[in-house]
């Protein structure tokens, strides 16, 4: 695997301290991170990506006890960042007074989502800039997530340093779980599956609903756009580009498969690679094969869903 040193590490970590943006790995994807207490920096996010002001970040955090200093962990909530912390799980909880962090981070809501990376770059980053970080998935919004620093150099022109991690292990963005006083509410699906929150908390998980009080603002129906057209859940025809999903039909054209073998963890990590590789095949429509919409498949049939969503 790649890996930036200490040397750049400590750059990086001088440029963030400095209210300037770095791009930076973690197990999920790419973040687009800035110094969480900086409002100018946190702002820079914003304009970089193209990012609606409404929508509220997620600060990272190298620990419990440095999430402790920006919310209030009820004892339910203290065991779910117990049991997946360092790891995919973003969890919002309410702000704690003298929090400190910029009210652009939350959009001025009095919640805040807060997680622990698994990844060690992104937790070296974390301990050298000394600071909570800001940090969306860093791609012009709208469009694909990056899972490696070429996308995301891409994506931003190279406007922004990226330190390279090599490629993101898990591949779809973290799930985001609300603790709403004793019930657990989903707000977005992601790389860790609602079947195993639920068994290690031994308690229902619920889906937020449709515009419910409680909700990731974040949640635009056309989102993760490529610039081909997206057709879900069917076979390829000529002239397609075609991504595939467990054994594969005799197809002649371009075409990737997310796992032949049908397993869902690799799928998730190959989903935005392959996606951006079609993509850039300049095919006009790609169609997906059917995924189970079990386990992971949640998290990737949403994100397949809104990169099929009509955009204006
Ligand atoms: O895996 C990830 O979560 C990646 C990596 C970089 O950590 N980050 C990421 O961030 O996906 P972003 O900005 O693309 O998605 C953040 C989501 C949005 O849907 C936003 O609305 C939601 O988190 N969110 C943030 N703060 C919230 C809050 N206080 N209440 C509800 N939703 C919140
Ligand atoms: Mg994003």
């Amino acid at each position: 695997m790649t890996s930036p040193d200490q040397k750049a590490i400590n750059d990086a970590a001088a440029i963030l301290r400095d209210g300037r943006l770095v791009a930076f790995p973690t197990e999920t994807v790419y973040g687009l991170g800035a110094d969480a207490t900086n409002a100018d920096a946190v702002l820079a996010i914003y304009e970089t990506k193209g990012r609606p002001r409404f929508n509220p970040l997620i600060v990272h955090c190298t620990d419990q006890s440095m999430a402790e200093r920006f919310a209030v962990f009820s004892p339910l909530a203290r065991r779910l960042a117990d049991a997946f912390w360092p790891g995919p799980l973003s969890i919002v909880l309410p702000l704690r007074p003298g929090h400190g962090l910029a009210d652009v981070a939350t959009a001025g809501l009095d919640t805040v989502a807060i997680r622990v990376p698994d990844h060690p770059v992104a937790l070296a980053l974390l301990r050298a800039a000394d600071r909570p970080l800001a940090a969306p998935s860093a791609n012009p919004s709208g469009k694909l997530s990056p899972t490696t620093a070429e996308q995301v150099r891409k994506g931003f022109g190279g406007r922004v340093p990226v330190l390279d991690g090599g490629p993101c292990t898990r591949g779809v963005e973290s799930t985001i779980i609300a603790v709403d006083g004793d019930r657990l509410v989903q707000l977005r699906s992601g790389a860790l599956a609602l079947g195993e929150v639920e068994a290690a908390m031994g308690q229902e998980v619920a889906r937020a609903a449709e515009g419910a009080a409680i909700s990731a603002p974040g949640m635009l129906l056309s989102h993760y756009a490529p610039s081909a057209r997206m057709r879900l859940d069917t076979a390829p025809e000529p002239g397609e580009a075609f991504l595939g999903f467990g054994a594969a039909p005799d197809f002649a054209g371009t075409m990737r498969n997310l796992s032949e073998t049908g397993d869902l963890h690799e799928a998730a990590r190959n989903l935005f690679s392959m996606l951006h590789e079609l993509d850039a095949t300049g095919a006009t429509t790609i169609a997906v094969a059917p995924i189970p919409e079990t386990g992971l498949g949640e998290a990737i049939n949403d994100r397949l869903r809104r990169a099929a969503a009509p955009r204006d």
